[in-house]
């Protein structure tokens, strides 16, 4: 399923390359802290080097050295009171740098911010998209889209367990808790496709449980999400027939597709599946042939997802796979 799958370059997982300013804060602390402890490390190997210069082993003729222990020690003494001192003052450094960070990330301006509303699910991630600019309102799964230079509110919001959204490139992580919503505010400020990733242990498919951010130019951004606002195309010949095979397979018991009867809540919202690049929260790409793999026998593809085995006889199976291709 190619077709428009954006010419955005993808980016490498990567916290030392980040897209947005909330990321480049958390890199500025990085790299300050990386400086102090290499400050720190160098000093303690020196010190080392000269301790074990300073006092040799001796031979088996040398008179033992029992110098120390009738004479006061100035010079050691006033080494570790130094020591004790700069290590102070370096941790309170490494403090006043942390807390200017979080006041940093704390201080993004969030005016006419696009607003979603991210829940962790084992193991996908549904996203609910308000825009306070246009009024659009809608649900996709698995694929964040935000403009380039806007800043984002992300509440973040669990169904079952404990989950963590890491999108290293532009923020660090964030968790997801039953029961309680958290929220992330960033900004994208270079478009690209960034690979974010479920941080938090959160069961069987926990390393299975991958997300999509794609950053792109505003103009691009708002064709999308008209698009994705829009309910799906009605389905006609073989594409009708494969919409027919959907309902017919409890496939709606889960899912959702906007503009037929398919309502269902459990699984990810279908209404525009071709728009996306992956499938099953980054487990496979969204291609024809994984598509039928993962219909026919998701359970093998991800052991302890509840989307079930669905063997189809291979007619049924092709309408289906046109009907899901007709999804854009
Ligand atoms: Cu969700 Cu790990």
């Amino acid at each position: 399923m190619s077709g428009d799958k954006s010419a955005i370059i993808p980016i490498a997982q990567d916290v030392l390359r980040p897209g947005g300013v909330q990321a480049e804060h958390i890199l500025n602390l990085w790299h300050g802290t990386l400086a102090l402890c290499t400050v720190v490390f160098v000093l303690v190997l020196g010190a080392t080097l000269l301790a074990l210069w300073r006092a040799r082993r001796g031979g088996l003729q040398s008179a033992p050295d029992v110098s120390p222990l009738s004479t006061p020690e100035v010079g050691p003494r006033r080494a570790v009171t130094w020591a004790a001192v700069l290590s102070a003052v370096g941790l309170a450094g490494l403090l006043w740098a942390d807390v200017r960070t979080g006041s940093a990330l704390a201080q993004l301006p969030a005016e006419g911010a696009l607003r979603i509303e991210l829940t962790g699910k084992q193991w996908w991630w549904q996203a609910v998209y308000d825009d306070p600019q246009t009024g659009a309102r809608f649900v996709t799964a698995n694929e964040l889209h935000l403009p380039v230079g806007r800043a984002a509110i992300i509440t973040l919001r669990s169904d079952d367990v404990i989950h963590t959204l890491w999108i290293p490139n532009l923020h660090g992580k964030k968790d997801l808790i039953p029961g309680r919503a958290t929220e992330m505010r960033l900004r994208a400020d270079q478009a690209g496709v960034y690979r974010a990733q479920c941080a938090e242990f959160c069961g069987q498919q926990h390393t299975l449980m991958a997300l999509l951010v794609v950053a792109e130019p505003p103009a691009q951004y708002a064709s999308w999400a008209a698009a994705q606002a829009r309910p799906a195309v009605a389905a006609e010949g073989v594409a009708g027939r494969g919409l027919q095979v959907f309902m017919d397979n409890r496939c709606a018991n889960c899912h959702t597709i906007a503009g037929t009867p398919a309502a269902g809540q459990g699984g990810p919202d279908l209404t525009h599946l071709a728009s996306r690049q992956m499938l099953a929260a980054g487990t496979l790409p969204n291609t024809r042939g994984h598509l039928g793999g993962w219909i026919v026998d998701a359970p093998s593809l991800k052991p302890g997802t509840i989307m079930p085995a669905t063997p189809l006889p291979a007619d049924q199976l092709h309408a289906l796979l046109a009907y899901m291709e007709s999804l854009r």
